[in-house]
C-alpha cells in the first residue's frame, strides 16, 4: 500500500492509473477504522482497480470542540487493517495540507442541511461537503463510497455531486451492525462497558418503532413509546426520532414505500446515529 501526505504526489501517482484508464475508487473515512469502514474497502475493490483511502479527521465539519478533540486517532492500527484489507493508496494529510486558509468557503444545502443532524449540528454539512469536495477534486475517482448509517450525509454528498457535476458515480454501502445490532461506528471504542451495553437500544427502537408502524400504529403513539424506551435506560437520551422520506428526507406522518427511521442520541456523552428503511429497500 502507497501511503501519501501530501496532495500533489498523490495527485502524480493516481494520474499515471488515470492515463491507463484504470476506475479509482475513493473511500473518504476519518480513521478508527472498523468493518463497516472495511465493507466500503471491500466494495470499492470489487468495482475498481485501484482503491484509495483517506483518513483525516475534518476540523470544519466539528461543532463541537471536545467531540473533536476526543474523535479517536489510531493511524498505526488503521493503516495495518487497510493493508491487511487490500487497499491501494492511504491518503493521511496534516490540517495544514488540507486547510493553507484559516477560513473556507460555507455550504448552504437548503433545507436538508438544516434538520435532523443539521439541526443539532450546525455547521457540520457544510465542513462535510468541503471536505468531501477537497478529496473529489485532489483524488478524481471514478467512484466514491459511503456509509448507510450516515444517511443524511449521504443524501447530501448526493446533491453535492450533482450540482457542481463532479464527474463520478457515488456508491451506498448498507450499515454493518455488531452480533446485538449496535449500529458499527468509530465512536463506539469510547463507549464503557455498561453504555456498550446500553448503546443497542437505538437500533432496538428502531425495530420497535418499524413494526408497530406497519402494523398501523399512529406515529405520535410510536414517538412516545420510542421516547419511553430510551428513558428506561439511565445515561441514555434520545435527541430525535423521525419518520422520513428517503429522497429528500421530508418528515412525514405515515409510512410509504418511501419511508425510512432515523435515530440520534447519546449514551453517557457519546452522540450515536441510525437508520432503519421502513418501506421499499432500494
Ligand atoms: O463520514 C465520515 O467519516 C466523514 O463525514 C467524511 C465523509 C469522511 C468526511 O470527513
Amino acid at each position: 500500500m502507497e501511503i501519501f501526505k501530501e496532495i500533489e504526489p498523490l495527485r502524480a501517482y493516481l494520474k499515471q492509473f488515470r492515463q491507463l484508464k484504470s476506475s479509482i475508487g475513493l473511500v473518504p473515512t476519518m480513521g478508527a477504522l472498523h468493518a463497516g469502514h472495511l465493507a466500503l474497502i471491500e466494495a470499492s475493490r470489487k468495482e475498481n482497480t485501484l482503491t484509495v483511502c483517506s483518513i483525516y479527521v475534518n476540523p470544519a465539519q466539528f461543532n463541537n470542540l471536545q467531540d473533536l478533540e476526543k474523535y479517536p486517532q489510531t493511524l498505526e492500527r488503521d493503516t495495518a487493517l487497510l493493508k491487511a484489507s487490500g487497499c491501494d493508496v492511504l491518503f493521511c494529510p496534516s490540517h495544514h495540507e488540507m486547510y493553507k486558509n484559516q477560513d473556507h468557503i460555507r455550504f448552504d444545502f437548503g433545507a436538508l442541511d438544516k434538520i435532523l443532524e443539521g439541526e443539532y449540528r450546525p455547521g457540520h454539512f457544510s465542513g462535510v461537503a468541503l471536505v468531501v469536495s477537497k478529496l473529489f477534486n485532489i483524488v478524481l475517482p471514478n467512484k466514491a463510497y459511503f456509509g448507510q448509517k450516515d444517511f443524511q450525509q449521504f443524501l447530501l454528498v448526493k446533491k453535492l455531486v450533482e450540482d457542481l457535476n463532479f464527474d463520478l458515480e457515488l456508491k451506498r454501502v448498507p450499515i454493518v451492525r455488531e452480533a446485538d445490532g449496535l449500529a458499527m461506528s468509530s465512536r463506539n471504542m469510547r463507549l464503557s462497558t455498561q453504555q456498550r451495553k446500553d448503546a443497542p437500544v437505538f437500533y432496538q427502537a428502531l425495530q420497535h418503532a418499524k413494526k408497530m408502524l406497519l402494523s398501523g400504529k399512529d406515529l405520535k403513539a410510536v414517538q412516545n413509546e420510542i421516547q419511553l424506551m430510551c428513558e428506561r435506560k439511565p445515561g441514555v437520551r434520545l435527541e430525535y426520532f423521525a419518520l422520513a422520506d428517503k429522497e429528500n428526507l421530508k418528515l412525514a406522518e405515515s409510512v410509504t414505500g418511501q419511508s425510512i427511521l432515523l435515530i440520534a442520541g447519546y449514551v453517557g456523552e457519546i452522540r450515536l446515529i441510525d437508520n432503519l428503511v421502513v418501506g421499499d429497500e432500494n
